[in-house]
């Protein structure tokens, strides 16, 4: 396995090209299996994760190729679809689960697999299962596959509440209810600009839906779905990660594609502990405002709140503040597996629970550190490049799910990164 090997070595500054969103992309990507004609997505990232998502497209018999690099995916669904979810694929990445829906309500029937993804907890179906089952799906759990199937071939549509604004029961659902016979109320829905990206290509699509971006989308179910070409937004957790940088390092990034209204909680928070962000025609413009970084208190919340995919990064610039920091952590049950990386680095973090006291040192260390999960892995890198020395970051596939070209773009900001092959 790879491993990432950084040296602290001052103030960055530079330009980032900011990619287009991971979390968007993989519920656009299954939304060709709601129409038989093409889907065109641009803007798409180079990742594994998209990846493994077109192979389980192709898996069910959906078109799916890469033009410009990767950077366009051109989708098709004409074929004959195989209902069934492979587990051999399935289980790379949770993600996968968002072919429910859609299979769903194009076939009247499915067989998922129960997914893996990311080890930061426990992270159940039962919101996407519900929400189906109101939609008039019988679904039972069977040797680990979800069996799916709508009662009378075809999904109605229903009013229903989500137990958690959960992101991929809002997507599963909404892609469902466009098919489906009548009207789809979504109370309690995810309110992520992913959501809405989605829906906005769903209606691009044909579908009638109201609302996304609130906690109340109503879909009035049409009989077909066409063709659609659209661009994935920006993704806000790459975004975040790389205002960071020169947060951590000192230094001036301007990070292409950026809007302030995907961030905002993250650069209020950064603002506090005194980081500028700035709007500029082409992105955001982050820098130290001078002096040391500031403690600060962070929630993790669903949007418009402080992202959890944020959370490991914000910690490592945390580890630097002067002051001591409480990060609460919402969202899931086991997501401070970076700590203890941390803590070898000359961090001092107490982890109870769900909240971690992170009292800020002047200097982190580097050293050997390991991956753990997705979001985790760029937090060491980050935690590297502020550190005095070398740390080596090993089991880097994670990063690679959710990252496109990292060291180039951190070396394009002045950072010394490499690659270390196996
Ligand atoms: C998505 C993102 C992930 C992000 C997360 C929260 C994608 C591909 N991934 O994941 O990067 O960290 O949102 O912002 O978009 N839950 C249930 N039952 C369910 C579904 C979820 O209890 O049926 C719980 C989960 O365990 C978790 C919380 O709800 O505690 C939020 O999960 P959810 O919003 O569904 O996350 P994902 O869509 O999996």
């Amino acid at each position: 396995m790879d491993s990432i090997l950084v040296k602290g070595n001052g103030a960055l500054n530079g330009v980032i090209p900011i990619a287009g969103a991971k979390n968007a992309c993989l519920a656009l990507m299954p939304a060709t299996l709601l129409s038989e004609e093409p889907l065109t997505l641009t803007n798409a990232p180079r990742l594994s994760d998209i990846a493994t998502m077109t192979q389980l497209l192709q898996s069910l018999g959906a078109e799916v190729a890469g033009l410009q690099e990767g950077k366009v995916l051109a989708l098709s669904s004409l074929g004959p679809i195989n209902h069934v979810a492979d587990y051999e694929i399935v289980r790379k990445m949770r993600a996968s689960n968002l072919v429910l829906g859609p299979l769903l309500a194009r076939e009247g029937h499915a067989v998922v697999s129960l997914p893996g993804g990311c080890a930061i907890g426990a992270r159940p179906m039962d919101l996407h299962i519900h929400g189906l089952e109101a939609l008039g799906a019988e679904i039972e759990l069977k040797d680990g596959y979800l069996h799916a199937k709508a009662k009378g071939g075809k999904l109605r549509g229903a009013q229903m509440t989500l137990r958690m604004a959960s992101v991929g029961a809002t997507e599963n659902i909404m892609m469902a209810a466009t098919l489906a016979k009548g009207t789809t109320v979504i109370n309690n829905a995810a309110r992520e600009p992913e959501i809405v990206d989605l829906a906005q290509c769903l209606r691009k699509m044909g579908a009638q839906i109201d609302g996304e971006g609130s906690s109340r989308i109503e879909i009035q179910g049409v009989d077909r779905l066409g063709g659609a070409t659209h661009q994935v937004v920006t993704d806000r957790i790459e975004l975040g990660t790389y205002m960071l940088a020169p947060a951590i390092c000192g230094g001036e990034v301007e990070l292409l594609g950026g809007r302030m209204h995907l961030v905002a909680a993250f650069a209020e928070k950064l603002d506090q502990a005194g980081v500028s962000v700035t709007e500029t025609e082409a992105g955001l413009k982050v820098s130290r405002k001078g002096g040391r970084i500031r403690a600060v208190d962070v929630t993790t919340e669903p949007f418009p709140g402080f992202p959890t995919d944020l959370q490991a990064q914000m910690m490592a610039l945390l580890c630097t503040a002067e002051g001591t920091s409480v990060l609460e952590e919402k969202i899931f049950e086991n997501r401070f597996m970076h700590a203890p990386e941390l803590l070898r680095m000359g961090a001092q973090i107490e982890v109870h629970g769900g909240t971690a006291t992170v009292k800020g040192v002047e200097k982190l260390r580097g050293a050997r550190v390991m991956a753990t999960d997705l979001r985790a892995s760029v937090s060491l890198i980050l935690a590297g490049l502020a550190a005095e020395g070398e740390t080596v970051v090993s089991r880097v596939y994670h990063l690679d799910r959710g990252y496109e070209r990292v060291e180039e773009k951190f070396r394009g900001i002045g950072a010394h990164i490499e690659r270390i092959k196996a």
